[in-house]
């Protein structure tokens, strides 16, 4: 058996306060603040990304020990390359960091690493860090941990409207007046999961910043006013509950 992950944060936590029954399968976090949590303290930008990845492996192991089943984090975005040079070399070096200091609890816990985005766009450290990562849990069967990296929700709808036009011009079978929701899905980067239920942004700004377009037409969305760095366990189990709290209908009453 693979052990779950244990941390001491479980004291004081809500956890036993929630309806273990109603776990989202699947969270989507769009982390943000990571600048200004550095900026309030004075320190440069790329420190809030370093506590940020620390941040990251708080919340995996949370996510884990909640039983949700996929968790995907929106690293980079495809506009994120505008940022400086140095800001966003130092962004492409943390995934290596990360697993450097995180892949053996990953593989030991179980749990699957996964990307969603234009990675082949990506340097070829970062890609290699991935790859190895991705190889080294392929077989897991815990929590997926997906990452958003060079992803933009757009550029995907995009990309899967291609690849779709081009199997309707070469196949016999399909035709564009069968065309549905289901079918256009599979050609998402997304084909392999559930859409998420539940939504968070951290920091307060309440956008979704061109994530999961498409994937989150009736996801529950919770802004909660932390900065990524500062987000934890605690933080997770409140939106859960908050979550727990929502009735959904999907359209319906
Ligand atoms: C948003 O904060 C954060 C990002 C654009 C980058 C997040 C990336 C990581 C934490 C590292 C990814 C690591 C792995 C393992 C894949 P912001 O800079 O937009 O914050 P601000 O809005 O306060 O300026």
């Amino acid at each position: 058996m693979f052990k779950k992950f244990k941390n001491n944060e479980d004291k004081s936590s809500q956890v036993d306060t929630l309806d273990l029954h109603n776990i989202p399968k699947h969270i989507a976090i769009i982390m943000d603040g990571n600048g200004r949590w550095a900026k309030q303290r004075r320190m440069p930008r790329i420190k809030g990304h370093y506590q940020g990845m620390q941040t990251i492996k708080t919340i995996t192991r949370a996510a884990n020990d909640l039983n949700v089943k996929y968790l995907t984090l929106y690293a980079f975005s495809t506009e994120n390359w505008s940022r400086p040079e140095e800001e966003v070399n130092y962004i492409m070096g943390l995934p290596v960091n990360f697993l450097n200091t995180f892949l053996p609890e990953l593989i030991e816990k179980n749990v699957k690493v996964e990307t969603i985005g234009f990675t082949e766009q990506l340097p070829e450290k970062t890609i290699c860090a991935i790859e190895e990562a991705k190889r080294k849990t392929a077989h897991n069967t815990g929590l997926t941990l997906i990452f958003a990296i060079n992803y933009g929700g757009r550029a995907e709808i995009i990309s899967g409207m291609k690849a779709l036009i081009h199997d309707l011009k070469s196949s016999d079978e399909m035709d564009i007046d069968s065309l549905d929701e289901a079918t256009f899905q599979k050609y998402l980067m997304t084909a392999n999961y559930p859409d998420p239920e539940l939504l968070i942004r951290t920091s307060g700004e309440q956008r979704i910043s061109n994530f999961l377009i498409w994937q989150l037409s009736y996801s529950e969305f919770i802004f909660n006013p932390k900065m990524w760095p500062d987000f934890d366990k605690n933080e997770l189990v409140a939106c859960i509950k908050i979550y727990q709290s929502r009735q959904r209908r999907f359209g319906g009453l």
